[in-house]
């Protein structure tokens, strides 16, 4: 077996940046991995209009390690009051590459998220005329639908007849976490595609609680069945396109995971390709980890593959307790502490 695994320059097409000195801390990270990712609007306050995600992006750019190239791809928070004008904009700035869609109060800092798709028609008919990208959430947030069945129950209810009622818009399924998302999208019409976190590839929900609640563990949509696990993993690795790489890496401060109110989120940006790399092996199928990683995702986005490519060497390493995250504040990463099998060449 190889020890060697090269790669076409991958991408991340889900990620959360944060701001300030958490972004100029974790962007590193990403940014010697991945040459783009789609970087998630759910600041405080949130990123709805093109000139709030202009000035982020230049923030971003500006927070580049020395000599990166890394460029970030921006999503706009759609909410219940986005005019379909800003549509318009978005398209024309060169700089949006869709809209995300979270149902308000869903996750992180979407208290401003959509409360009724329907108000929102009049945006999705725009985004589909333009060929502009809608990103979703997809987890109902009803107080009585249990928490594990909030995903089954926004196809269901929502999604499924959202893309029937848009029949061009194009949509991503983001962090797909069940075996019914995954047969949702294969599925689907043309124009429907999903993103797979490593998190939902590698854990099933025993893991929030092993000998303990594991505050690390915890991010939204929550871990599902090992059933489940399986399937996303049978969607990864089977080649088909539709399927392709998405972290959902969100940075917390360790205090703010650990507390009897702890944060949704794992952070996986220090260790993103080797994590997939481990999925990918023990299913047989590391040849097929550059079209995840590197292929899949542009041709969805409709731009073009990256030049260049990324070396992982056979090589056991142990990511640390925890890395910096700007000020006093620490973020514990996937793995803290215990053993990867991969570890990234440094170029
Ligand atoms: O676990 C999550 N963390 N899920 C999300 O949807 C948001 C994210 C965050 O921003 O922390
Ligand atoms: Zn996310």
């Amino acid at each position: 077996m190889s020890d060697l695994l090269t790669l076409r320059r991958p991408d991340d097409w889900h990620l959360h940046l944060r701001d300030g000195a958490a972004l100029a801390a974790v962007l590193p990270h990403t940014a010697r991995q991945f040459a783009r990712a789609i970087v998630m609007p759910n600041l405080k306050p949130p990123v709805t209009t093109t000139r709030l995600a202009g000035e982020y992006r230049d923030r971003i750019l500006a927070a580049r390690p020395a000599g990166s190239d890394f460029q970030p791809l921006m999503t706009l928070y759609l909410t219940d009051n986005t005019p379909p004008s800003e549509v318009d904009t978005a398209a024309a700035s060169g700089f949006v590459a869709g809209f995300k869609m979270y149902p308000a109060g869903a996750t992180t800092n979407s208290d401003s998220g959509v409360t009724d798709l329907r108000r929102t028609d009049a945006v999705l008919a725009r985004m589909a005329e333009l060929g502009v990208v809608l990103q979703v959430h997809g987890e109902v947030t009803h107080d009585h639908v249990d928490v594990f069945d909030r995903e089954q129950r926004f196809i269901d209810d929502i999604l499924g007849p959202l893309v029937e009622r848009h029949p061009r818009l194009r949509v991503v399924f983001e962090h797909i976490t069940t075996s019914a998302a995954a047969d949702f999208v294969r599925g689907a019409r043309d124009g429907i595609a999903a993103t797979i976190t490593p998190q939902h590839l590698l854990h099933n929900r025993n893991d929030l609680f092993r000998g303990g609640i594991r505050p690390h563990f915890y991010c939204l949509p929550v871990l599902k069945t090992q059933q489940d696990r399986l399937a996303l993993v049978e969607a990864a690795t089977s080649g088909d396109p539709r399927f392709f790489l998405g972290t959902d890496s969100a940075p917390h401060a360790r205090h703010t995971k650990e507390n009897d109110c702890g944060c949704a989120g794992m952070y996986s940006a220090h260790a993103a390709l080797e994590l997939y790399a481990e999925v990918f092996e023990d299913a047989g199928a590391l040849h097929r980890l550059e079209g995840f990683a590197s292929h899949f995702g542009p041709d969805f986005y409709r731009l073009p593959r990256n030049p260049g490519t990324v070396t992982l060497a056979r090589r056991e390493w142990s990511p640390p307790a925890a890395y910096p995250m700007g000020g006093s504040d620490v973020v514990v990463p996937m793995r803290a502490g215990g053993k990867l099998r991969w570890q990234l060449v440094e170029a």
